[in-house]
């Protein structure tokens, strides 16, 4: 972690870039595409700072060979983008509409004829409409949509893409979408969540089993990409040290336990029986949760400081599930534009506690990066040196977990592009790649020159 030292990475370490298809895409109305709770949620006043939507975004679907030249010319040779659902299927069941399953067709024919490999993402947060109207992830036959879903991707991308994700960061699907409504489809309601959190790993192992029924191994590999977070107590009081527990325990152990040991955490199911009775999980659906793991992708953005809080203090209960009673400390560290503590150490940390309390898996960190608006100076370049130092602390971090054990197979950094944040809209930038929204001109920031290489010597000079 030292900056002072020279690190180097094994050579067939893995480095990549990262995006998801509603915050680049654009296009939402095109090739067959049916509309998502992203789509509904935006067009909602109120939802999303400025009244952002995705509608045009990075407008990647006309320009994803552009994209494709920059990463090549960057010498990143792995990708991990998103497929969006409502392409290929508009209304989220049924036959699949042959032009969406066009457009990654020809994005990974293009990625792999420029030499990088594709790691596709099947559920980015854009669930087609009609699914939600039937109930969305609180239901328990969007997990069987899910696995119909991956198998007609499967079918057609199978024999050249060998590495799949299957939903990302199911936390913020569950608590941002369902609990705290943050997020698309808005809604607030803990039991919907609780059954949103069971029903995402559901379907997360439907989907590993159905492309392993698809696609043959070994070209087949398949993980989920979380993003679990190192949770500190402010004090060792029995409070404050209970919270940090609760909060590990809805963040991290609710999904690692089932995904690892095919079991929820007992003391999550007491914490939540306020919440829910679990009556949703049936026979055999941990074994399923619990198929097999080839890789584990982490997504990291900071750690946090707890403390045990007077409960009633959200009286909408609108906090994600697990944080009545409990309050985030700020703490006095360098901050990144959007707000967010930077702690590269909890990298480490996070890492080596994976190794330590699951069975061994290769992981990933599958996004790591920070929003900085910088802005092209007039010769038209784009000095980011505060982004350049995050990924350099957390490329670092990302060694010292190696080092001390960690199975650490492979970084993407978050973003490769700027791109549409959610409820933030397009004000924060998280891209390597700067992007002009009104021109969509593309332009390399320092950070982009400086992680070009990184990639091509894994090495971080002394
Ligand atoms: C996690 C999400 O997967 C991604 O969509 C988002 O843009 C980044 N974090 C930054 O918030």
């Amino acid at each position: 972690m030292e900056k002072s030292v020279e690190v180097r990475f094994p050579e067939d370490f893995c480095w990549g870039a990262a995006t998801a298809s509603y915050q680049i895409e654009g296009a939402t109305t095109e090739g067959g595409r049916g509309p998502s709770i992203w789509d509904t949620f935006v067009a909602q006043a109120g939802t999303v700072l400025n009244g952002d939507t995705g509608d045009t975004a990075a407008d990647h679907y006309h320009r994803f060979r552009e994209d494709v030249r920059i990463l090549q010319q960057l010498g990143i040779g792995n990708y991990r983008f998103s497929i969006a659902w409502p392409r290929i299927q508009p209304t989220g069941t049924g036959a699949a509409n042959a032009q969406g399953l066009d457009f990654y067709e020809q994005l990974v024919d293009t990625l792999l004829a420029a030499g990088i490999q594709p790691w596709p993402t099947l559920y980015h947060w854009d669930l087609p409409q009609e699914l939600e109207d039937a109930g969305g992830w609180p239901e328990r036959d969007t997990a069987y949509r899910f696995a119909d879903y991956t198998e007609l991707v499967a079918e057609r991308l199978g024999d050249r893409v060998s590495h799949w994700w299957t939903v990302n960061e199911p936390w913020v699907v569950a608590n941002l979408g369902y609990a705290t409504g943050e997020h698309a489809p808005g809604r607030r309601d803990h039991a919907a969540a609780a059954a949103a959190i069971h029903h995402l790993l559901l379907g997360h192992g439907l989907a590993t089993q159905r492309l392993r029924s698809v696609v043959a191994e070994p070209s087949c590999a398949v993980g989920i990409a979380l993003n679990p977070q190192p949770i500190r107590a402010r004090t060792s009081s029995v409070a404050d040290l209970d919270a940090a527990r609760r909060i590990d325990g809805t963040r991290n152990r609710i999904f690692l336990d089932p995904l690892y040991y095919g079991r929820y955490p007992s003391d999550v199911c007491a914490d939540l029986a306020d919440v829910t009775d679990f009556s949703f999980v049936r026979d055999g659906d941990l074994a399923t949760i619990a198929s097999r793991l080839d890789f584990l992708g982490v997504n990291y953005y900071n750690s946090a400081l707890v403390e045990a809080a007077p409960a009633g203090q959200d009286p909408d209960n609108a906090v994600p599930l697990g944080h009545t009673g409990v309050r985030d400390v700020p703490r006095p560290v360098p901050r990144t534009d959007q707000d967010w503590e930077v702690d590269a150490s909890g990298l480490t940390e996070l890492l080596t506690r994976i190794t330590v309390d699951y069975p061994e898996t290769a992981l990933y960190v599958t996004e790591n990066g920070a929003s900085y608006r910088d802005e092209p100076t007039a010769n038209g370049e784009v000095h980011d040196p505060q982004r350049l130092a995050f990924l350099d602390s957390h490329i670092r971090a990302t060694h010292a977990a190696l080092e001390a054990g960690a199975p650490v197979r492979g970084y993407f950094v978050w973003s490769l592009l700027d791109n549409f944040e959610w409820a933030f809209g397009y004000r924060e930038r998280f891209g390597i790649v700067y992007v002009d929204y009104s021109t969509q001109q593309r332009i390399v920031k320092d950070s982009g020159h400086w992680y070009s290489g990184i990639t091509r010597t894994g090495r971080l000079p002394a």
